[in-house]
């Protein structure tokens, strides 16, 4: 049984997780859905399919929805998701699974893997995880895969039941807040991220921008006002002298001046951009 697993990444944790499942996974393709999403329609053609992808604003990322709206998975004998994030509540597999049933499939099992925080943004006292920390969360993954992928091997039907979280109000604001600035960014030509002074102009942040939203200019990032943001935050996390920053936006303060910066601690500049390139298979 052929198996494909399309993931998005913005800081290396759901790539990791998309790595760790193609380990255990025999006969696996990884294939990065940024670099597919110009394509009118994304054919599938393994028998098991899998999505990988972040938690953002409690859903899926924008650049996901737009996969899930031109895919084709017509090959797909069996359908499975993996999200990660760093706590809160989720509720994207029923958006998933609405998708789907317009293509008369179903999401047949899904799971939910938290993992390092990487948008310490809107964090007052945030702070990156230490590197005992790492390792937990790494340790505690690796069990949870030794799990997820016995069920995806033998199809089957396993819808994980989240944990009772309550989602403060605050971040239900901020869920449409981001939104909002995704929107007014493209819409508005609004621009919310900027480089400081920091600034080696070593151009990392054009190379790991999933949407091509930034371009240098004058050796500087300038971030395009037709080009929408995917809200990876590759940008910010990656930048090795920690200049991307994102201004105050309505009704919420930004803190990334003051908070420290995380990538997946396997992830590199290299792992990030790759998603881009227009092969389909990736890490074979
Ligand atoms: C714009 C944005 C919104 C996010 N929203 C949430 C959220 O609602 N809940 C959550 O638990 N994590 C949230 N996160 C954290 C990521 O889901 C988490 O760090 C994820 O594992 C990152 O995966 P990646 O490295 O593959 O991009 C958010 C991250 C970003 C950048």
């Amino acid at each position: 049984m052929s198996t494909e697993i399309y993931y998005f990444s913005g800081t290396g944790n759901s790539l990791h997780v998309a790595k760790e499942l193609q380990k255990r996974i025999p006969d696996t393709k990884l294939i990065p859905v940024v670099s597919l999403l110009d394509d009118d329609i994304i054919q599938t053609s393994g028998e098991s399919i899998g999505f990988v992808f972040p938690v953002h604003a409690l859903t899926i990322p924008i650049a996901f929805k737009k996969f899930l709206r031109k895919i084709d998975p017509s090959s797909a004998k069996y359908i499975f998701a993996v999200a990660t994030r760093y706590g809160t509540e989720f509720r994207g597999f029923k958006t998933i699974d609405g998708f789907l049933k317009k293509k008369n499939k179903i999401l047949d099992s899904h799971f939910i893997l938290n993992m390092g925080h990487n948008e310490e943004i809107r964090r007052e006292g945030y702070k990156v995880p230490t590197e005992a920390e790492i390792l937990k969360i790494e340790s505690s993954v690796q069990e949870r895969l030794d799990y997820i992928y016995k069920i995806i091997v033998n199809q089957e039907t396993h819808q994980e039941k989240d944990t009772d979280y309550i989602v403060p109000v605050n971040y239900l604001m901020e869920k449409f807040v981001l939104s909002a600035m995704a929107i007014s960014e493209y819409i508005g030509g609004v621009n919310y991220f900027y480089s400081d002074s920091k600034c080696t102009s070593c151009q990392t942040c054009e190379k790991v921008c999933l949407s091509g939203k930034i371009k240098i200019a004058d050796k500087k990032p300038v971030w395009q006002k037709d080009v929408f943001c995917y809200m990876c935050y590759a940008c910010v996390n990656l930048c090795p002298s920690e200049s991307v920053q994102i201004k105050d936006i309505p009704c919420i303060k930004s803190y990334t001046k003051e908070n420290g910066r995380y990538p997946h601690p396997y992830a590199t500049a290299n792992d990030i951009l790759i998603q881009k390139s227009k092969w389909r298979y990736h890490h074979e």
